[in-house]
């Protein structure tokens, strides 16, 4: 029988990432139902494919809202909630944080109740067979120095609103299966790039700016180090934690890919001056005021999903980088919408005119 899947925030990045593997790998044996409240971040356009495939339903829904979920919940024989629903951004949690407490704490909260609730046997136990999985983020570890990984028993140490709140929801879902014996699993993934990312995060942003020979905003002196991993080797590993991982366990998931924002910014400068612009050139990189207790350094060890699943990054980062650069070439309407509107304000309060 085909297992029913309720994908939270499907409609963002990862989320639809993971929709279109779901269909590569599963096609007709997998139900997927899509709940997205479509923030300035959700977009039925990376969907568009999929919206009319018999085994896909999107409900245009809010994972705080208790009734919605509950009914979700009844309607549907969902077998596995896989929450990818939150805000994302960490620029922005530093503006205004208190939608991230909502969504990313009380949501999560809200779904592990609306989820215990149904998953409730008649003797009071919870049913084993169900499954919750936490989309979590490497940055509940907080900042690393020059040396060492972070593994799944790091301390936990949030340093921005954004880290704070996936910190609670962690906490929250750690605490359900230690309280109610609820089947969750955590994955803690790093930095994602690739097709469907919105054009505020490092990568989408600064090839947006290059193509049309904008400034190249890095903040501080563009040492940082993220841990970069394609999002398509995300969704395979949130898959494999699905399908085999154990239940109450944490599961890193990053591909030993460690490069500083100048590399990146640099890389995608040279790409887009071959491929695209040759006027495009690291004159047009201006270094900007630091990030807000701006975290120097993430660096995943894998070794536990490797060993447990056998999962490897498949996509290395010169193939992975050219990929994306790409499908931005290719997708400059997609590019066009979701930069038209909010994104400008939000853009000038960021960076200024
Ligand atoms: P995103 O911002 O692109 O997408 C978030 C999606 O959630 C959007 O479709 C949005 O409409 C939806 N959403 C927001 N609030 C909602 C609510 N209250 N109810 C229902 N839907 C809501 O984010 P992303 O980059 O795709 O990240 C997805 C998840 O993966 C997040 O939980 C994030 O913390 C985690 N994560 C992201 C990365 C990364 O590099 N992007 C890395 C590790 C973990
Ligand atoms: O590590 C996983 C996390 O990665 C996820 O949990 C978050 O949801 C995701 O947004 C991402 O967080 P970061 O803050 O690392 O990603 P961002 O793309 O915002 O920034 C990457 C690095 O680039 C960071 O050191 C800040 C820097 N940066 C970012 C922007 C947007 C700049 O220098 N200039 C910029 O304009």
């Amino acid at each position: 029988m085909s297992k029913t899947i309720l994908v939270t925030g499907g409609a963002g990045f990862i989320g639809s990432n993971f929709i279109h593997y779901l269909y590569e790998k599963y096609d007709n044996n997998v139900n997927i139902i899509n709940m997205d409240s479509l923030t300035y971040a959700g977009n039925l356009e990376n969907l568009k494919d999929i919206a009319n495939k018999e085994n896909y339903t999107f409900i245009n829904g809010d994972i705080c809202d208790k009734d919605l979920v509950s009914k979700v919940l009844i309607e549907y024989p969902i077998d596995t909630v896989i929450n990818f629903a939150a805000e994302s951004h960490v620029d922005r949690s530093i503006l205004d944080p208190d939608i991230f407490a909502k969504t990313n704490i009380l949501g999560t909260l809200n779904l592990l109740n609306c989820c215990k609730k149904k998953w409730t046997n008649n003797d009071g136990s919870i049913d084993q067979s169900k499954r919750f999985l936490q989309v979590s983020t490497d940055e509940v570890y907080g900042s690393l120095g020059s040396d060492g990984f972070f593994t799944e028993v790091t301390p936990l140490n949030p340093r921005s609103p954004y880290s704070s709140s996936k910190t609670s929801a962690d906490l929250f879902c750690i605490s359900y299966y230690e309280t109610y014996d609820m089947p969750i699993i955590i994955t803690r993934c790093s930095n994602n790039y690739g097709p469907y990312q919105f054009p505020e995060k490092l990568i989408p942003l600064m090839i947006h700016n290059a193509m049309l020979l904008k400034n190249l905003p890095i903040y501080g002196d563009g040492l940082n180090i993220r841990d970069w991993l394609h999002v398509k080797d995300h969704c395979r590993a949130i898959d494999m934690v699905e399908n085999d991982g154990k239940l109450g366990e944490v599961y890193n998931i990053g591909g030993h890919n460690e490069r500083t924002n100048v590399f990146i910014v640099k890389r995608i400068i040279k790409s887009l001056a071959e491929k695209y612009d040759t006027q495009i050139n690291e004159d047009l990189i201006s270094y900007v005021e630091d990030r807000k207790g701006h975290d120097r350094r993430y660096g995943i060890n894998p070794k536990k999903i490797d060993e447990e699943l056998g999962w490897k990054p498949s996509i290395m980062f010169e193939e992975g980088i050219e990929m994306t650069i790409d499908w931005y070439l290719n997708n400059q309407e997609w590019v066009a919408g979701v930069t038209s509107g909010a994104y400008k304000d939000y853009y000038s309060t960021m960076y200024g005119k």
